[in-house]
């Protein structure tokens, strides 16, 4: 039999993500209709080391479900990266009763959740980042929504650039994954989609590509720059140079990591929230939520965190086809 858990903590951890709210919601309600107090951790393991903790009841999640970013604040904490660090978030968790822990954010978090698990505090992760790079679950929170925002923002640009007759870079984010912008690349139409993972930094093919472009009539092209790949202003102005074609460069930025999370988020928020709170009450720790071909699953986070993403070959290659 597993020990019972009485109190869990949830905190998020890592760059916010549009459906965390919902995940916490999750996590609350689901533990109080199973007899579970339920503590919130503010800012990540930083406000863990500090004890900024409050309790929270089914009526302090209303309304939130609705809302990006996360009300309980999230932070980057080198101190919990330290084994000192882990054993006093341990510590912190066992002096407020915190029996069970659950962390939302990306692969970094749950470095953190692995250290809690270590000294003793049963912990899960879920799955929160806007970036789509954790290998072991087809669905990270956030994404739907930033990669609609990103979408939509540069339908925007592109009449714009239509109307000008421009070349327009438009860099979204994902500073070492491209997820966001080959399925903006895709869904927009781009022209060329720069990927952390792909991209050979020869700009001649992309001035190449502009000018047979132009030739063939086409009125704006649409270079979609993912934020790992960097220095789009500068870009801009040397293809401007090079192919005499004015040419812009538009940074989407933090406005993709904002904003009303979609039902997508909401709804995979809402079941990873609950389905974290049941396998802590199963015993179950170091282990993080996934969904995986089409199923609710959970895996080991040592090999969770050991497997790998890459971007998928056919997919890059359609996007290509689709850009002529
Ligand atoms: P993400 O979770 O989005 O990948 P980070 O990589 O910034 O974001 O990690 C978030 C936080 O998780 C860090 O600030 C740190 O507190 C904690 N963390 C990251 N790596 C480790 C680690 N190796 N050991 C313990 N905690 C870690
Ligand atoms: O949350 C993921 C992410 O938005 C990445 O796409 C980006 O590279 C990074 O976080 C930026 O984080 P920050 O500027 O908040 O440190």
């Amino acid at each position: 039999m597993a020990k019972e858990i009485k109190t869990i903590g949830v905190l998020t951890s890592g760059g916010d993500a549009p459906g965390m709210n919902a995940a916490i919601r999750a996590v609350v309600r689901t533990a109080v209709s199973r007899g579970i107090k339920v503590k919130g951790i503010k800012k990540g393991y930083m406000g863990l080391l500090n004890e900024e903790i409050v309790d929270l009841i089914p009526k302090n999640v209303s309304d939130i479900i609705q809302r990006g970013g996360t009300i309980l604040g999230t932070a980057r904490c080198l101190e919990f990266k330290t084994a000192e660090g882990q054993r006093k978030g341990a510590e912190v968790c066992r002096k407020h009763g915190i029996d069970g822990m659950v962390v939302v954010g990306g692969d970094g978090s749950y470095r953190g959740a692995q250290a809690l698990s270590r000294n003793g505090i049963n912990t899960i992760g879920i799955p929160g980042t806007i970036d789509l790079d954790i290998a072991c679950t087809d669905y990270t929170i956030g994404f739907d929504t930033a990669v609609n925002t990103a979408m939509e923002a540069i339908d925007r640009v592109k009449d714009t650039s239509s109307s000008h007759e421009r070349c327009s870079i438009i860099e979204v984010m994902g500073r070492n994954a491209g997820y966001i912008a080959l399925w903006c690349g895709i869904a927009n139409g781009a022209e060329d989609i720069l990927l952390p993972e792909k991209y050979d930094f020869n700009e001649q093919n992309i001035i190449n590509n502009i000018i047979a472009n132009r030739k063939k009539g086409k009125t704006h092209h649409i270079i979609i720059n993912a934020e790992g790949i960097g220095h789009s202003t500068s870009m801009a102005r040397r293809i401007e140079a090079a192919t005499g074609i004015e040419t812009r460069a538009t940074i989407l930025g933090y406005m993709q990591r904002g904003g009303r999370p979609t039902c997508k988020d909401r709804y995979y928020a809402s079941i990873m929230g609950a389905y974290a709170v049941d396998i802590l009450r199963e015993g179950k720790t170091n282990r993080v939520v996934c969904y995986r071909n089409g199923q609710y699953t959970d895996l080991d986070i040592e090999e969770a965190l050991n497997m790998k993403k890459n971007v998928d070959e056919y997919e890059f290659e359609v996007a290509h086809l689709l850009s002529v």
